[in-house]
């Protein structure tokens, strides 16, 4: 075998190997001159024919080509490997002139910020948080709660009826006063709230909704009075509102206390000098509240000789329409994901 034929294989492959730029082809061509049938492969099955004394020469040609196709194959593949991660960071690179994609993140539901905020305040006077059930007793709802049957105020309180008469959607929150003092079985002091759902046969307009959220509040316990409630209801709103927040009360009518207030607040949106929310009052009315009626704490197992106490139920989404300027309670329940942007925005002041 001459040399010729040496050369000319290895000249085919240093022409092969020059500007590649795809690695496929790179590989492709290792199989063409090492692969199993490749032409520098085959030159070993010629081995046969060569002369004994000149088959280690031979051999030794076979290994040399070899060796110089890989390393001319390396340092290609090195090549095209630096081109190719070069490529690659350009095309990663970030553009920061570009403008950024904003990135959505959750926020807490407004309706729920506003009842824990008014949790907090009070849990910081000592009372505790309870539930009741949503499906509820007409007992509960209304009977113990000095609303017998036939009732006129029953008309106000129209609700979705579950089994017959007897078991509803809860109207208020108010049946868990009831539920709690039965719990308490003559045990003083009670002092809870109670945040939840509750349902009316409403029809929806951007003031009802036939789903919506009380605050329920109940204090028993020995020679309590209207001022007890005033002072909490002050409180609460000056820490939900601000200092200069005042509360009045109105003398009003529920079943279920005796006497019954309605409680005004200083109007959030005027701060008190009119405007059309507080229909140039400058006060806004929030709770409905009283001294626990007689019936209600004899009902369930308290001696109105002995125990008095107050009473109180809001709405949440209410509170938290003059909290963050909502104008229409069903923003509430429509899943309009723009209502968290309240948050966004005050997260960025
Ligand atoms: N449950 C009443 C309603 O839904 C609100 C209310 C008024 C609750 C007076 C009270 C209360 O606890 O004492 O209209």
């Amino acid at each position: 075998m001459e040399n010729k034929r040496f050369d000319e294989i290895r000249k085919t492959f240093e022409k092969d190997l020059v500007d590649i730029s795809d690695i496929n082809v790179l590989n492709d061509l290792k199989v063409k001159y090492l692969g199993k049938k490749g032409l520098i492969t085959e030159l070993n099955s010629e081995i046969k024919n060569i002369p004994n004394e000149d088959k280690k020469e031979f051999g030794m040609k076979v290994n040399e080509l070899r060796t110089i196709f890989n390393d001319y194959y390396d340092s290609m593949k090195e090549k095209i490997e630096k081109i190719e991660l070069n490529k690659r960071l350009e095309n990663e690179a970030i553009d920061i002139s570009l403008p950024s994609t904003k990135i959505n993140v959750g926020a807490p539901n407004i309706l729920e910020k506003v009842i824990e905020e008014v949790e907090e305040v009070f849990l910081s006077m000592g009372y505790d948080v309870v539930d009741g059930p949503e499906i509820e007793e007409d007992k509960y709802n209304f009977e113990m709660l000095n609303i017998p049957k036939g009732h006129p105020a029953r008309d106000a309180q129209d609700t979705f009826y579950i089994e017959g008469e007897e078991i509803l959607l809860r109207s208020q929150t108010s049946p868990v006063q009831v539920r709690t003092m039965l719990k308490g079985k003559g045990e003083v002091p009670i002092r809870m709230i109670c945040p939840g759902k509750t349902y009316r046969r409403d029809d929806d307009d951007a003031s009802h909704s036939h789903q919506f959220m009380q605050i329920e509040g109940l204090l028993v316990d020995k020679n309590i009075s209207l001022s007890d409630l005033k002072g909490t209801m002050d409180v609460l709103f000056k820490r939900l509102f601000g200092d200069k927040i005042e509360t009045r009360f109105r003398p009003s009518y529920y079943q279920f206390t005796e006497p019954s207030v309605e409680v005004d607040i200083t109007c959030v949106n005027c701060g008190g000098h009119g405007c059309n929310v507080c229909k140039h009052t400058g006060f806004v009315t929030v709770v409905g509240a009283g001294v626990v009626h007689p019936n209600v704490l004899r009902m369930s197992g308290y001696d109105p000789e002995v125990w008095s106490g107050f009473a109180f139920g809001f709405g949440a989404e209410r509170l938290a329409m003059m909290k963050y300027d909502i104008n229409d309670i069903r923003t509430f329940y429509n899943a309009d994901l723009r209502e968290t942007q309240v948050f966004d925005r005050e997260d960025e002041e």
